[in-house]
Protein backbone atom coordinates (compact mmCIF):
# COMPACT_ATOMS: atom_id res chain seq x y z
CA UNK A 1 0.00 0.00 0.00
CA UNK A 2 2.62 2.63 1.02
CA UNK A 3 5.13 1.94 -1.87
CA UNK A 4 1.76 1.96 -4.25
CA UNK A 5 0.91 5.11 -2.44
CA UNK A 6 4.61 6.82 -3.09
CA UNK A 7 4.92 5.40 -6.20
CA UNK A 8 1.97 8.05 -7.02
CA UNK A 9 3.22 10.70 -5.56
CA UNK A 10 6.57 10.28 -8.16
CA UNK A 11 3.88 9.99 -10.70
CA UNK A 12 2.22 13.47 -10.12
CA UNK A 13 5.36 15.38 -9.57
CA UNK A 14 6.32 13.75 -12.79
CA UNK A 15 3.22 14.51 -14.24
CA UNK A 16 3.43 17.87 -13.23
CA UNK A 17 6.65 19.18 -14.18
CA UNK A 18 6.38 16.87 -17.77
CA UNK A 19 2.93 18.85 -18.70
CA UNK A 20 4.08 22.32 -17.39
CA UNK A 21 2.06 22.51 -13.81
CA UNK A 22 4.66 22.73 -11.58
CA UNK A 23 8.42 22.75 -11.64
CA UNK A 24 11.06 23.44 -9.13
CA UNK A 25 11.93 26.47 -8.13
CA UNK A 26 15.48 28.41 -9.29
CA UNK A 27 15.55 24.97 -11.29
CA UNK A 28 18.63 25.66 -13.15
CA UNK A 29 20.53 26.96 -10.17
CA UNK A 30 19.77 22.97 -8.18
CA UNK A 31 16.30 24.14 -6.96
CA UNK A 32 15.58 26.16 -3.47
CA UNK A 33 13.84 24.11 -1.27
CA UNK A 34 10.50 24.32 -0.07
CA UNK A 35 10.08 27.01 -3.89
CA UNK A 36 7.86 25.56 -6.60
CA UNK A 37 7.30 27.78 -9.77
CA UNK A 38 3.68 27.07 -11.67
CA UNK A 39 3.75 26.60 -15.44
CA UNK A 40 0.91 27.26 -17.74
CA UNK A 41 -1.56 24.96 -16.98
CA UNK A 42 -0.90 25.05 -12.79
CA UNK A 43 -1.60 28.75 -13.10
CA UNK A 44 -5.00 28.29 -14.97
CA UNK A 45 -5.67 25.53 -12.41
CA UNK A 46 -4.75 27.57 -9.52
CA UNK A 47 -6.22 30.71 -11.07
CA UNK A 48 -9.90 28.60 -11.29
CA UNK A 49 -9.47 26.78 -7.84
CA UNK A 50 -8.67 30.46 -6.92
CA UNK A 51 -12.04 31.96 -8.64
CA UNK A 52 -13.93 29.58 -7.17
CA UNK A 53 -12.80 30.46 -3.65
CA UNK A 54 -13.74 34.25 -4.50
CA UNK A 55 -16.91 33.64 -5.75
CA UNK A 56 -17.95 31.26 -3.17
CA UNK A 57 -16.68 33.34 0.16
CA UNK A 58 -16.84 36.80 -1.54
CA UNK A 59 -18.81 37.44 -4.78
CA UNK A 60 -22.07 35.26 -3.52
CA UNK A 61 -22.07 37.12 -0.36
CA UNK A 62 -23.20 40.16 0.80
CA UNK A 63 -21.11 40.13 3.82
CA UNK A 64 -17.41 39.91 3.18
CA UNK A 65 -15.18 42.61 1.44
CA UNK A 66 -12.41 41.76 -0.39
CA UNK A 67 -8.87 43.50 0.57
CA UNK A 68 -4.88 42.77 -0.86
CA UNK A 69 -2.47 44.22 1.73
CA UNK A 70 0.70 44.53 1.27
CA UNK A 71 2.94 41.65 2.60
CA UNK A 72 5.55 43.80 4.62
CA UNK A 73 4.18 44.90 7.68
CA UNK A 74 4.92 47.08 10.44
CA UNK A 75 7.07 44.79 12.96
CA UNK A 76 4.69 45.87 15.37
CA UNK A 77 2.07 43.92 13.84
CA UNK A 78 3.96 40.44 14.97
CA UNK A 79 4.69 41.70 18.24
CA UNK A 80 0.74 41.99 18.88
CA UNK A 81 -0.50 39.22 17.15
CA UNK A 82 1.65 36.97 19.22
CA UNK A 83 3.72 35.66 16.12
CA UNK A 84 7.18 37.27 17.48
CA UNK A 85 6.82 35.16 20.91
CA UNK A 86 5.09 31.98 19.64
CA UNK A 87 4.92 31.16 15.92
CA UNK A 88 7.85 28.71 16.60
CA UNK A 89 8.26 24.71 15.56
CA UNK A 90 9.53 22.35 18.22
CA UNK A 91 13.29 21.76 16.64
CA UNK A 92 15.45 18.76 18.19
CA UNK A 93 19.34 18.93 16.83
CA UNK A 94 21.37 15.73 16.29
CA UNK A 95 24.60 16.39 18.81
CA UNK A 96 27.05 15.14 16.48
CA UNK A 97 25.85 16.44 13.08
CA UNK A 98 24.12 20.16 14.73
CA UNK A 99 21.54 18.96 11.77
CA UNK A 100 17.60 19.74 13.05
CA UNK A 101 14.80 18.07 12.68
CA UNK A 102 11.06 19.01 14.24
CA UNK A 103 10.31 16.50 17.02
CA UNK A 104 6.55 16.06 16.65
CA UNK A 105 7.75 15.22 12.77
CA UNK A 106 10.16 12.55 13.92
CA UNK A 107 7.95 11.14 16.40
CA UNK A 108 4.97 10.73 13.76
CA UNK A 109 7.61 9.01 11.41
CA UNK A 110 8.18 6.66 14.37
CA UNK A 111 4.58 6.21 14.55
CA UNK A 112 3.17 7.88 17.88
CA UNK A 113 0.38 10.82 17.72
CA UNK A 114 2.17 13.58 19.13
CA UNK A 115 -1.16 15.74 18.47
CA UNK A 116 -1.90 16.32 22.26
CA UNK A 117 1.59 16.30 23.47
CA UNK A 118 3.17 19.27 25.25
CA UNK A 119 7.56 19.81 24.44
CA UNK A 120 8.30 18.50 27.66
CA UNK A 121 6.03 15.29 27.08
CA UNK A 122 7.86 14.95 23.62
CA UNK A 123 11.20 15.14 24.62
CA UNK A 124 10.33 12.49 27.86
CA UNK A 125 8.80 10.18 24.69
CA UNK A 126 11.91 10.55 22.71
CA UNK A 127 14.48 9.59 25.69
CA UNK A 128 12.12 6.82 26.58
CA UNK A 129 11.61 5.18 23.13
CA UNK A 130 14.92 5.55 22.43
CA UNK A 131 14.36 7.82 19.28
CA UNK A 132 17.24 8.66 17.44
CA UNK A 133 18.40 10.91 14.73
CA UNK A 134 18.03 9.73 11.05
CA UNK A 135 21.52 9.43 11.15
CA UNK A 136 21.21 7.14 14.15
CA UNK A 137 22.80 10.05 17.07
CA UNK A 138 21.33 11.23 19.95
CA UNK A 139 18.92 14.56 19.90
CA UNK A 140 19.24 17.25 21.92
CA UNK A 141 16.19 18.84 23.49
CA UNK A 142 13.52 20.72 22.30
CA UNK A 143 14.06 24.22 21.45
CA UNK A 144 11.44 26.20 19.50
CA UNK A 145 12.27 28.01 16.52
CA UNK A 146 10.57 30.77 15.50
CA UNK A 147 9.10 30.45 11.41
CA UNK A 148 8.80 33.98 10.23
CA UNK A 149 11.26 35.14 7.62
CA UNK A 150 13.29 38.22 9.36
CA UNK A 151 13.91 40.92 6.79
CA UNK A 152 15.15 45.01 7.11
CA UNK A 153 13.09 47.61 5.60
CA UNK A 154 15.43 50.01 3.99
CA UNK A 155 19.31 51.01 4.37
CA UNK A 156 19.65 50.31 7.74
CA UNK A 157 19.90 47.16 9.83
CA UNK A 158 19.09 47.73 13.22
CA UNK A 159 16.54 46.75 15.11
CA UNK A 160 14.65 49.34 14.34
CA UNK A 161 14.34 48.34 10.60
CA UNK A 162 13.08 44.70 11.22
CA UNK A 163 10.43 43.52 9.46
CA UNK A 164 8.96 40.28 8.28
CA UNK A 165 7.49 38.53 5.39
CA UNK A 166 4.04 37.80 6.95
CA UNK A 167 3.38 34.25 8.04
CA UNK A 168 -0.40 34.54 7.54
CA UNK A 169 -2.69 37.18 5.38
CA UNK A 170 -4.76 37.35 8.10
CA UNK A 171 -3.18 40.18 10.40
CA UNK A 172 -3.47 42.42 6.97
CA UNK A 173 -7.04 41.91 7.45
CA UNK A 174 -7.16 42.75 11.08
CA UNK A 175 -5.07 45.50 10.25
CA UNK A 176 -7.72 47.05 7.66
CA UNK A 177 -10.50 46.54 9.82
CA UNK A 178 -10.89 50.00 10.55
CA UNK A 179 -10.34 50.88 7.27
CA UNK A 180 -13.60 48.84 6.39
CA UNK A 181 -15.39 49.67 8.98
CA UNK A 182 -14.95 53.99 8.35
CA UNK A 183 -15.22 53.25 4.67
CA UNK A 184 -18.23 50.48 3.94
CA UNK A 185 -19.65 50.93 7.53
CA UNK A 186 -20.78 46.86 7.40
CA UNK A 187 -23.23 46.05 10.26
CA UNK A 188 -22.63 42.42 11.82
CA UNK A 189 -21.87 39.65 11.01
CA UNK A 190 -19.78 40.64 8.21
CA UNK A 191 -16.51 39.32 6.85
CA UNK A 192 -13.15 40.53 5.42
CA UNK A 193 -11.23 38.65 2.88
CA UNK A 194 -8.03 38.28 1.22
CA UNK A 195 -5.64 35.75 -1.42
CA UNK A 196 -2.21 36.20 -1.17
CA UNK A 197 1.09 35.03 -0.56
CA UNK A 198 2.83 34.02 2.82
CA UNK A 199 6.17 32.72 4.48
CA UNK A 200 6.94 29.80 6.48
CA UNK A 201 10.60 29.05 7.30
CA UNK A 202 10.02 25.30 7.42
CA UNK A 203 12.97 23.44 8.66
CA UNK A 204 11.77 20.55 6.72
CA UNK A 205 9.69 21.14 3.51
CA UNK A 206 8.39 17.95 1.76
CA UNK A 207 5.87 16.49 0.09
CA UNK A 208 5.83 18.53 -3.34
CA UNK A 209 4.02 21.25 -2.53
CA UNK A 210 2.05 20.26 0.66
CA UNK A 211 5.02 21.39 3.02
CA UNK A 212 6.67 24.99 1.37
CA UNK A 213 8.19 27.83 2.41
CA UNK A 214 6.12 30.17 0.37
CA UNK A 215 2.85 29.66 0.10
CA UNK A 216 -0.56 31.43 -1.31
CA UNK A 217 -3.64 31.48 1.68
CA UNK A 218 -7.10 32.37 1.25
CA UNK A 219 -8.56 33.51 4.20
CA UNK A 220 -11.76 35.17 5.54
CA UNK A 221 -12.07 37.14 9.29
CA UNK A 222 -15.48 36.52 10.06
CA UNK A 223 -16.42 38.96 12.75
CA UNK A 224 -19.61 38.09 14.79
CA UNK A 225 -20.92 38.85 18.55
CA UNK A 226 -19.43 36.63 20.55
CA UNK A 227 -22.92 34.68 21.71
CA UNK A 228 -23.22 33.79 18.35
CA UNK A 229 -19.99 32.52 17.27
CA UNK A 230 -21.05 28.76 17.28
CA UNK A 231 -23.69 29.06 14.35
CA UNK A 232 -21.30 31.40 12.20
CA UNK A 233 -18.50 28.67 13.01
CA UNK A 234 -20.62 25.61 12.33
CA UNK A 235 -22.20 27.79 8.95
CA UNK A 236 -18.98 28.28 7.59
CA UNK A 237 -17.43 25.04 8.22
CA UNK A 238 -20.38 23.96 6.14
CA UNK A 239 -19.92 26.15 3.46
CA UNK A 240 -15.64 25.11 3.75
CA UNK A 241 -17.10 20.95 2.93
CA UNK A 242 -19.81 22.70 0.09
CA UNK A 243 -16.98 24.44 -1.64
CA UNK A 244 -14.57 21.24 -1.48
CA UNK A 245 -17.03 18.94 -3.05
CA UNK A 246 -19.29 21.14 -4.96
CA UNK A 247 -16.59 23.42 -6.28
CA UNK A 248 -13.69 21.47 -6.40
CA UNK A 249 -15.51 18.24 -7.22
CA UNK A 250 -13.32 16.07 -4.38
CA UNK A 251 -14.73 12.92 -3.24
CA UNK A 252 -16.06 13.07 0.16
CA UNK A 253 -14.57 10.24 1.25
CA UNK A 254 -11.32 11.29 1.40
CA UNK A 255 -12.22 14.22 3.14
CA UNK A 256 -12.34 14.23 7.11
CA UNK A 257 -13.07 16.85 9.63
CA UNK A 258 -11.11 16.58 12.86
CA UNK A 259 -11.87 18.83 15.86
CA UNK A 260 -7.90 20.35 16.52
CA UNK A 261 -7.39 19.43 20.69
CA UNK A 262 -6.29 22.43 22.78
CA UNK A 263 -2.20 21.27 22.87
CA UNK A 264 -2.43 21.82 18.90
CA UNK A 265 -4.64 24.82 18.52
CA UNK A 266 -2.54 28.08 17.13
CA UNK A 267 -2.06 30.94 20.07
CA UNK A 268 -5.27 32.91 19.42
CA UNK A 269 -7.66 29.64 18.95
CA UNK A 270 -10.32 28.78 20.96
CA UNK A 271 -11.57 25.84 19.15
CA UNK A 272 -10.40 24.98 15.75
CA UNK A 273 -11.38 22.45 13.08
CA UNK A 274 -9.14 21.02 10.98
CA UNK A 275 -10.45 19.37 6.68
CA UNK A 276 -8.06 16.36 6.49
CA UNK A 277 -7.70 14.57 3.41
CA UNK A 278 -6.32 11.69 2.01
CA UNK A 279 -3.14 12.56 -0.11
CA UNK A 280 -0.80 9.63 -1.34
CA UNK A 281 1.37 10.32 1.73
CA UNK A 282 -1.73 9.58 4.12
CA UNK A 283 -4.56 12.12 6.19
CA UNK A 284 -3.17 15.63 6.40
CA UNK A 285 -4.50 19.03 6.83
CA UNK A 286 -5.99 20.84 3.73
CA UNK A 287 -7.51 23.57 5.64
CA UNK A 288 -8.60 24.89 8.44
CA UNK A 289 -11.17 26.63 11.05
CA UNK A 290 -10.81 28.43 14.17
CA UNK A 291 -12.32 30.61 16.62
CA UNK A 292 -10.18 33.23 16.75
CA UNK A 293 -12.18 35.16 19.58
CA UNK A 294 -11.93 38.66 20.26
CA UNK A 295 -7.98 38.09 20.19
CA UNK A 296 -6.25 39.88 17.62
CA UNK A 297 -8.38 43.15 17.39
CA UNK A 298 -7.62 42.97 21.00
CA UNK A 299 -4.20 42.71 20.80
CA UNK A 300 -3.59 45.43 18.21
CA UNK A 301 -6.23 47.73 19.84
CA UNK A 302 -3.78 47.54 22.69
CA UNK A 303 -0.23 47.53 20.68
CA UNK A 304 -1.66 50.08 18.49
CA UNK A 305 -3.73 52.65 21.09
CA UNK A 306 -6.49 53.07 18.16
CA UNK A 307 -9.78 52.25 18.93
CA UNK A 308 -10.72 49.03 17.02
CA UNK A 309 -14.38 48.85 18.63
CA UNK A 310 -17.94 48.52 16.91
CA UNK A 311 -20.92 50.10 17.73
CA UNK A 312 -23.92 48.33 17.45
CA UNK A 313 -26.78 51.07 16.54
CA UNK A 314 -29.74 48.48 17.93
CA UNK A 315 -27.93 48.24 21.40
CA UNK A 316 -26.19 51.46 21.30
CA UNK A 317 -23.35 48.81 22.38
CA UNK A 318 -20.02 49.30 21.97
CA UNK A 319 -17.28 46.25 21.77
CA UNK A 320 -14.52 44.75 20.05
CA UNK A 321 -16.51 41.69 17.87
CA UNK A 322 -15.27 37.80 18.24
CA UNK A 323 -13.66 36.80 15.18
CA UNK A 324 -14.07 32.78 13.11
CA UNK A 325 -11.37 32.55 10.33
CA UNK A 326 -11.82 29.83 7.37
CA UNK A 327 -7.73 29.26 6.40
CA UNK A 328 -6.87 28.19 2.78
CA UNK A 329 -3.87 26.85 1.43
CA UNK A 330 -4.12 27.72 -2.58
CA UNK A 331 -1.09 24.80 -2.75
CA UNK A 332 -2.33 22.04 -0.86
CA UNK A 333 -6.34 22.26 -2.57
CA UNK A 334 -4.14 22.03 -6.10
CA UNK A 335 -2.35 19.41 -4.92
CA UNK A 336 -5.33 17.73 -3.66
CA UNK A 337 -7.23 18.18 -6.73
CA UNK A 338 -4.44 16.64 -8.92
CA UNK A 339 -4.05 13.71 -6.57
CA UNK A 340 -8.26 13.09 -6.48
CA UNK A 341 -8.32 13.14 -10.09
CA UNK A 342 -5.01 11.45 -11.38
CA UNK A 343 -6.29 8.20 -13.36
CA UNK A 344 -4.74 5.30 -14.83
CA UNK A 345 -6.46 2.78 -17.37
CA UNK A 346 -4.88 -0.26 -18.85
CA UNK A 347 -1.87 -1.62 -18.95
CA UNK A 348 2.22 -1.21 -20.09
CA UNK A 349 2.50 0.60 -23.26
CA UNK A 350 -1.42 0.89 -23.45
CA UNK A 351 -2.08 2.81 -20.11
CA UNK A 352 -3.80 5.91 -19.95
CA UNK A 353 -3.43 8.13 -17.61
CA UNK A 354 -5.83 11.23 -17.51
CA UNK A 355 -6.98 13.84 -15.03
CA UNK A 356 -10.42 13.68 -14.46
CA UNK A 357 -11.22 17.14 -13.25
CA UNK A 358 -14.57 18.94 -12.38
CA UNK A 359 -14.82 20.51 -15.98
CA UNK A 360 -15.80 24.14 -14.45
CA UNK A 361 -12.13 23.97 -13.10
CA UNK A 362 -9.82 22.05 -15.54
CA UNK A 363 -7.08 24.83 -17.18
CA UNK A 364 -8.03 23.55 -20.35
CA UNK A 365 -12.38 23.46 -21.11
CA UNK A 366 -11.79 22.50 -24.98
CA UNK A 367 -9.08 21.03 -27.63
CA UNK A 368 -10.09 21.58 -31.04
CA UNK A 369 -8.23 19.15 -34.05
CA UNK A 370 -8.31 19.32 -37.80
CA UNK A 371 -8.38 15.38 -38.27
CA UNK A 372 -5.35 15.88 -40.39
CA UNK A 373 -2.88 18.31 -40.13
CA UNK A 374 -2.18 18.88 -44.43
CA UNK A 375 -5.39 19.43 -45.27
CA UNK A 376 -5.73 23.04 -45.58
CA UNK A 377 -9.32 23.26 -45.92
CA UNK A 378 -9.76 20.78 -42.48
CA UNK A 379 -7.69 23.02 -40.79
CA UNK A 380 -9.41 26.49 -41.77
CA UNK A 381 -12.59 24.79 -40.69
CA UNK A 382 -10.75 23.81 -36.89
CA UNK A 383 -9.46 27.27 -36.72
CA UNK A 384 -13.09 28.47 -37.31
CA UNK A 385 -14.62 26.51 -35.16
CA UNK A 386 -11.90 27.24 -32.38
CA UNK A 387 -12.06 30.96 -32.41
CA UNK A 388 -16.10 30.57 -31.80
CA UNK A 389 -15.49 28.42 -28.88
CA UNK A 390 -12.77 30.43 -27.77
CA UNK A 391 -14.79 33.44 -27.40
CA UNK A 392 -17.39 31.07 -25.60
CA UNK A 393 -15.00 29.10 -23.21
CA UNK A 394 -12.10 31.00 -23.28
CA UNK A 395 -9.16 28.18 -22.43
CA UNK A 396 -9.55 26.53 -25.74
CA UNK A 397 -6.87 24.81 -27.41
CA UNK A 398 -6.33 24.35 -31.05
CA UNK A 399 -4.05 21.06 -31.87
CA UNK A 400 -2.47 19.92 -34.90
CA UNK A 401 0.54 18.15 -33.64
CA UNK A 402 1.30 13.82 -34.54
CA UNK A 403 -1.86 11.84 -34.86
CA UNK A 404 -5.04 12.12 -33.17
CA UNK A 405 -4.17 9.22 -30.84
CA UNK A 406 -1.45 11.11 -29.59
CA UNK A 407 -3.41 14.26 -29.15
CA UNK A 408 -6.18 12.87 -27.14
CA UNK A 409 -2.84 11.33 -24.62
CA UNK A 410 -2.07 14.81 -24.21
CA UNK A 411 -5.17 16.29 -23.31
CA UNK A 412 -5.92 13.38 -21.13
CA UNK A 413 -2.93 14.16 -19.45
CA UNK A 414 -3.71 17.86 -18.79
CA UNK A 415 -7.28 16.82 -17.70
CA UNK A 416 -9.16 18.91 -20.76
CA UNK A 417 -12.51 17.35 -20.55
CA UNK A 418 -13.96 17.29 -24.33
CA UNK A 419 -11.90 17.00 -27.89
CA UNK A 420 -13.32 18.32 -31.32
CA UNK A 421 -12.30 16.94 -33.96
CA UNK A 422 -13.31 18.42 -37.58
CA UNK A 423 -13.22 15.90 -40.26
CA UNK A 424 -13.79 15.33 -43.86
CA UNK A 425 -17.92 14.34 -42.92
CA UNK A 426 -18.14 18.22 -40.84
CA UNK A 427 -16.90 19.53 -44.41
CA UNK A 428 -18.76 17.55 -47.10
CA UNK A 429 -21.60 16.27 -45.45
CA UNK A 430 -22.20 18.83 -42.90
CA UNK A 431 -22.71 16.87 -40.09
CA UNK A 432 -20.80 18.66 -37.84
CA UNK A 433 -17.74 17.70 -35.62
CA UNK A 434 -17.28 14.63 -33.14
CA UNK A 435 -16.68 15.56 -29.64
CA UNK A 436 -14.79 12.93 -27.68
CA UNK A 437 -15.43 12.58 -23.36
CA UNK A 438 -12.02 12.30 -21.64
CA UNK A 439 -13.26 10.31 -18.88
CA UNK A 440 -15.46 7.36 -20.60
CA UNK A 441 -13.61 7.76 -24.25
CA UNK A 442 -16.77 7.93 -25.81
CA UNK A 443 -17.61 9.95 -28.91
CA UNK A 444 -20.80 11.87 -29.97
CA UNK A 445 -21.52 13.24 -32.95
CA UNK A 446 -22.51 16.86 -32.57
CA UNK A 447 -23.99 19.60 -34.87
CA UNK A 448 -22.15 23.10 -35.17
CA UNK A 449 -25.24 24.60 -34.09
CA UNK A 450 -25.54 23.23 -31.15
CA UNK A 451 -21.98 22.61 -30.64
CA UNK A 452 -21.44 25.70 -27.57
CA UNK A 453 -24.86 24.76 -25.93
CA UNK A 454 -23.59 20.86 -25.65
CA UNK A 455 -20.58 21.92 -24.52
CA UNK A 456 -21.67 24.61 -21.84
CA UNK A 457 -24.38 21.88 -20.42
CA UNK A 458 -21.74 19.98 -19.74
CA UNK A 459 -19.05 21.72 -19.00
CA UNK A 460 -20.83 24.43 -16.40
CA UNK A 461 -23.20 21.37 -15.15
CA UNK A 462 -23.87 22.05 -11.16
N1 LIG B 1 -4.38 32.35 9.55
C1 LIG B 1 -4.25 31.04 9.96
C2 LIG B 1 -3.05 30.35 9.48
O1 LIG B 1 -2.25 30.99 8.81
O2 LIG B 1 -2.86 29.21 9.73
Amino acid sequence: MAEKEDNLMEKIVSLCKRRGFVFPGSEIYGGLSGTWDYGPYGVALKKNIENSWWKRFVLDREDVYGVDAAILMNQEVWKASGHVATFADPLLEDVKTKKRYRADHLLETAGFDVRELTDLEMDELIKEKHITSPDGNVLGPIVRFNMMFKTHIGAAEDDSAISYLRPETAQGIFVNFKNILDTFHPKLPFGIAQIGKAFRNEIAPRDFIFRVRELEQMEVEFFVKSDTWKSHFDALLNQQLEFLTHDLGLSPSKIHIVDVPAADRAHYSKHSVDTEFDFPFGQKELLGLAYRTDYDLNAHTKASKVDLTYFDEENKERFIPHVIEPTFGLGRLFLAVIADSYREEGEGEETRVYLKFKPSIAPVKIAVFPLLKNKPELVAKAREVYTLLKKEFGTVMFDDNGNIGKRYRRQDEIGTPFCVTVDFDTLEQGTGVTVRNRDTGAQERVTEGELVTYLKAKIFVD
